[in-house]
């Protein structure tokens, strides 16, 4: 139970007054010129959660060429790209003849990207998708789990999405896992990060270790808040298993599993699965 204004408040308004908290030091920032280089407003960075902006992108940049094979001139789709932790780090890995697309439905920060971003790297595109979130996006029409990518078949080498079906509720998790396999070219790779319920993260929640309480059980997942579900949602290791499998997804002899249910061997924060498109 969740006590306290900030309990008392639906997600997607928290997600309003942090921005609105932190825009003064944004506006300090920027008439003093503090902000050199590729670093968004700190609003926007709040937004996303906790960690080190800059360092969340370097850790995955090296888990996209070390787990998922990413090569320099990949054709690359960031799926909720957000304000483009990923590809700040990507603009100076990704050769100028690869390509890189991202979309997100929160249309401010895909504004900052396309200002800050594409005038310096012309090869990487960013687009706004007008797409339903409860959390992110409460008022537009279009269901994530109706939705279209705006890409034709098999067009990307290597498609990711960081801390996006973490906030995905089934339905909306399929449909994007079909245009991801739609979008990939034959042999190309998806990168997914998940929350992943399996007997060893079902013990550490049990225990009390996990650093997020699943405890709502939904048709198809757990959630921590059920006021707001897609603030965080896990799915059983074994439904994603058959899912990627019934989309034509091959997932790898191994996934990287996360510590954000207490375990204490991991590779990143949130577990990770990389399949190959068949
Ligand atoms: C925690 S943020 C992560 C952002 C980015 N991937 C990163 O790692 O920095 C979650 C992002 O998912 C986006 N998102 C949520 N639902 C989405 C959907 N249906 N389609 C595309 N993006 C979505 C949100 O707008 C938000 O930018």
């Amino acid at each position: 139970m969740k006590t306290g204004l900030r309990g008392m408040l639906p997600q997607s308004l928290r997600l309003f007054l942090r921005k609105i908290y932190y825009a003064p030091k944004d506006l300090i920032e920027t008439v003093r010129g503090n902000r050199s280089g590729l670093i968004p407003p700190t609003r926007m960075i709040k937004s996303i959660g906790g960690g080190d902006f800059r360092k969340g992108g370097e850790e995955f940049l090296k888990l996209f060429i070390e787990l998922g094979g990413l090569q320099r001139t990949s054709a690359v789709l960031d799926v909720g790209c957000g304000v483009g932790r990923m590809a700040i780090p990507l603009t100076s890995w990704l050769d100028a003849t690869a390509r890189y697309e991202g979309f997100d439905i929160t249309p401010e920060e895909i504004r900052w990207c396309q200002k800050n971003i594409t005038p310096k790297f012309p090869n990487f595109h960013f687009r706004h998708s007008d797409v339903y979130s409860h959390v992110y996006n409460p008022t537009a029409k279009t269901r994530a789990s109706e939705y279209r990518f705006p890409f034709g078949d098999g067009e990307f080498d290597f498609v990711f999405l960081t801390s996006v079906f973490t906030h995905m509720l089934p339905a909306d998790l399929e449909n994007y896992l079909a245009e991801i396999a739609r979008v990939l070219k034959p042999g190309g790779r998806s990168f997914i990060t998940y929350f992943l319920l399996n007997d060893e993260s079902r013990e550490l929640l049990r225990q009390g270790r996990s650093t997020l309480d699943f405890k709502f059980q939904l048709e198809g997942c757990m959630t921590t808040d059920t006021e707001a579900p897609e603030s965080a949602l896990a799915y059983s290791e074994e439904s994603v298993r058959s899912l990627n499998t019934r989309h034509g997804l091959n997932v790898g002899s191994r996934i990287w599993y996360g510590f954000w249910c207490g375990r204490s061997e991991f590779t990143s924060y949130q577990d990770i699965v990389v399949s190959t498109r068949i």
